[in-house]
């Protein structure tokens, strides 16, 4: 089992030496490597099992160094940057030569991303090279959201893991992307559209679900737990499944059930965000056949609950 530990220091020479660490972020545990060393890259995609037409997020210590991995940043990208960064936004740019072919899955684009998370940036900060992490799960599977959810999936196939406690946001960053020079939203994640819509004007949103793998890996069924999740109004679900063993994901409604999980009592959308996945993990442990989920306010990180409650329900 690998170690979970505080200690940056080993954390930057396990990465020196190629090996692979999770890495905490502010949004949900990364499984980092050196992002230049295509060796160690290769060993990201095998050990989370994910198809190499399936690009990995590039994380760098800041605004500065994108000009060491992409010549070109345009003007909507550079004010995104300035006003969200270090935070929950990836950054599609055209990529130079220096990043591997098989980061970026053989696009000429590649997603840069500056993590808020203190330990994540003096770790960056002390690398000589980037970090290429996607988040630290098998494929299709719940990203995590603690050090333990890392342990229990990845921990007899890497290294370290580098503890930064939990996840303070608890879903993706949101990928912006500038096809045709048009800034549009290809993943909902940490950085609500209102947000961006507020600094730059409307934008497109682009998230539909594809099994076509030339595209994002916006797979339709993705954030899977072990049972089948169903989305709907709880009432009636619990009502249409009465003779199966359920259990019941809600949004702020306490059900007198024996087993429930409420993502925020105070009906606060940041806070569901924070225990999504973790809620998704304790239910799966239950002793039943199915999860009932009920869909969020759809607003601010709503949208990206939404959007992740949908692919989890595939
Ligand atoms: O919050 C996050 O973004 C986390 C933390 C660890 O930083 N990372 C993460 O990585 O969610 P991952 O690999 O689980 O999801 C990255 C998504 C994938 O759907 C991938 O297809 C898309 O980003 N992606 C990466 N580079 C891309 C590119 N150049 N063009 C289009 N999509 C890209
Ligand atoms: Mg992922």
């Amino acid at each position: 089992m690998a170690e979970i530990g505080t200690d940056i220091q080993k954390a930057k020479d396990i990465l020196t030496q190629g090996g692979l660490v999770a890495i905490p972020t502010e949004t949900v545990y990364g499984l980092a490597a050196n992002a230049l060393n295509v060796k160690s890259v290769a060993s990201i995609f095998e050990v989370k099992g994910r198809p190499t037409f399936d690009p990995l997020i590039v994380h760098v210590p800041d605004l500065e160094s994108v000009k060491s991995y992409s010549n070109h940043l345009n003007e909507h990208a550079e004010i995104l940057a300035k006003h969200f960064w270090p935070g929950p936004l990836t950054l599609l740019l055209e990529k130079k030569s220096i990043i591997p072919d098989l980061v970026t899955a053989g696009l000429s684009t590649v997603g840069l991303r500056c993590p808020d998370h203190r330990v994540t940036q003096t770790l960056l900060s002390s690398l000589p090279f980037p970090l290429a992490a996607p988040s630290a799960n098998p494929f299709g599977y719940v990203s995590p959201t603690r050090p333990v959810h890392v342990e229990e999936q990845l921990g007899n196939k890497i290294d370290y893991i580098l503890d930064g406690g939990p996840c303070k946001v608890g879903v993706e960053s949101t990928i912006v992307g500038f096809p045709n020079g048009r800034p549009t939203v290809l993943r909902l994640g940490g950085i609500a559209v209102e947000q961006i819509e507020a600094l730059i004007g409307s934008v497109d949103v682009r998230t539909h679900s594809t099994s076509n793998p030339q595209a994002p890996g916006q797979l339709e069924s993705h954030y899977a737990p072990r049972q089948r999740v169903i989305l709907g109004d709880i009432e009636d679900l619990m009502t249409a499944h009465a003779d199966v063993p359920y259990a019941v994901m809600s949004f702020n409604k306490r059900y007198d059930i024996p087993f429930s999980y409420v993502l925020s009592a105070s009906g606060s959308l940041n806070e569901a965000a924070a225990n999504l996945f973790q809620a998704l993990r304790t239910l799966e442990k239950m002793p039943v056949e199915i999860i009932l989920a009920e869909q969020v306010p759809d607003r601010g990180l709503g949208r990206a609950i939404n959007d992740r409650l949908k692919r989890a329900a595939g």
